[in-house]
C-alpha cells in the first residue's frame, strides 16, 4: 500500500496538507442481514463483477457502486492523483437502519463499523473510518460509538434526523453531549428525504431534498436551545455546506426577532450560534463557497467531496482551487487545518 506522499521541503503535512472530510464507503459484502440480524428489508449487494456491485433493497436497484467504495488501494490512487491526504471515511447513509428496532440497528452498526475498519486497514495512514450508531436509542448509540472508538473509529457519522425526530430531540441531544464529552467529532449527513411524486423525478429529493434537510437540521439545533444545552467544546459538521442554511440566515435572523411568539426556544438570536458548527466545501460554486466563508468564517469550513458518488465534487478541491477571494491561510485551513482541529490530528 503507497505510503504518504512524498513532499518537498516545507510543503509538508504539518504544514498544508488535503483532509477530505466527506467520503463514503460501502463494504463489498456483508452477512444476510435477514438472518444475521431478523426478519424485514434489509439492503443487500448484488455483485455484478469484482469491480461494480448494485446495492439492492429488496428488489429495487438503490445505487450502483463501484470498487473505490471498498477497496483502498483504488481510492489511495485516486488520493495520490488528486493530492488528497487523508480522507474521512463514513457510512452509506442507507445502513443507518434509523427505521429498525434500537437493537436491530446497534448490530447492524456493529457489522458495518467493523466492516468499515476492514475496508480503511490497507491503508490507515490515508483513511480515517468514521462509524455509524443506532441513533434512535440514545443508550444504545452512545454504547456503539464508544465501541466503535475503542476499536479504532475517530468519529461518528449521524443521519440528520430519525423518523420525526430531528437533532433538537432530547434523546439525540443527549448522545450529542456524549459525543462532546468523550470528544468524538459528529459529522451530520442528510438522508430519508420526504417522498412524494414531486420529488420522486429529476433526482428532486437530492437537489432540493438534501439542502433543505439540512437547512432544517441546523435550525432545529439553534432554534431548538441545543447549542445552549451542548458543551461548545461538541465538534460537529453538516454536509453538502450546511445545506440552504447560509443562504437564508437573514430570513431565519429576521424571524428570530419579529416572531418570538413562534419559533424557537433559543436563548440567542440565530447569528449567534454560527462559529459552534462546520459545514463541508461541497458546493461547486465560488460564490456559493464564498457565502458560506464570509456567514460562517473560513476557520468553520472543510473541504469535503462526496467521493466516490456521481453527485460529489471532482476533483477534489476544485471549488477551493477557483476561490481567489481566499487568503493562502483561509485556504490552508479549508484545505486541513480545520479539519486538524475537527479530528483533533
Ligand atoms: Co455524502
Amino acid at each position: 500500500m503507497p505510503e504518504l506522499r512524498r513532499r518537498a521541503p516545507g510543503q509538508g503535512l504539518n504544514r498544508v496538507g488535503t483532509i477530505d472530510v466527506h467520503t463514503h464507503m460501502v463494504p463489498f459484502g456483508w452477512p444476510d442481514l435477514s438472518a444475521e440480524v431478523g426478519p424485514g428489508l434489509w439492503p443487500r449487494l448484488r455483485v455484478d463483477s469484482e469491480r461494480e456491485a448494485m446495492i439492492m433493497i429488496g428488489a429495487r436497484e438503490f445505487r450502483r457502486v463501484d470498487e473505490r467504495c471498498w477497496d483502498a488501494a483504488a481510492r489511495v490512487a485516486d488520493m495520490d492523483a488528486e493530492g488528497v491526504d487523508l480522507q474521512v471515511v463514513s457510512p452509506t447513509p442507507v445502513f443507518f437502519s434509523y427505521g429498525k428496532s434500537g437493537a436491530e440497528a446497534a448490530k447492524v452498526a456493529r457489522i458495518f463499523n467493523d466492516l468499515v475498519l476492514e475496508v480503511c486497514a490497507p491503508a490507515r495512514n490515508r483513511l480515517i473510518p468514521f462509524a455509524q450508531v443506532p441513533l434512535q436509542d440514545t443508550d444504545a448509540a452512545c454504547a456503539e460509538a464508544d465501541r466503535a472508538i475503542a476499536s479504532g473509529h475517530a468519529g461518528v457519522e449521524i443521519g440528520n434526523h430519525v423518523g420525526d425526530r430531528d437533532l433538537d430531540d432530547e434523546g439525540i441531544v443527549t448522545f450529542l453531549q456524549h459525543c462532546a464529552e468523550r470528544g468524538i467529532p459528529v459529522f451530520v449527513h442528510p438522508w430519508d428525504m420526504p417522498a412524494s411524486p414531486r420529488l420522486d423525478r429529476w433526482m428532486a429529493a437530492w437537489l432540493t431534498g438534501m439542502p433543505a434537510e439540512t437547512h432544517l437540521s441546523i435550525i432545529a439545533m439553534i432554534l431548538g436551545g441545543v447549542f445552549d444545552r451542548v458543551p461548545e467544546s461538541l465538534r460537529i459538521c453538516f454536509a453538502h455546506g450546511g445545506g440552504s442554511f447560509a443562504f437564508w440566515l437573514g430570513r431565519l435572523e429576521n424571524a428570530w426577532h419579529e416572531r418570538r411568539d413562534l419559533i424557537g426556544v433559543s436563548e440567542r438570536p440565530p447569528s449567534h450560534y454560527l462559529d459552534r458548527f462546520s459545514v463541508d466545501s461541497v458546493v461547486f460554486d465560488p460564490a456559493a463557497l464564498r457565502l458560506l466563508v464570509d456567514t460562517l468564517g473560513a476557520e468553520q469550513v472543510m473541504l469535503g467531496s462526496d467521493y466516490p458518488y456521481p453527485l460529489g465534487e471532482r476533483p477534489v478541491g476544485a471549488v477551493l482551487e477557483r476561490a481567489d477571494f481566499l487568503t493562502e491561510p483561509q485556504k490552508a485551513a479549508i484545505r486541513s487545518g480545520n479539519a486538524r482541529r475537527f479530528l483533533a490530528l
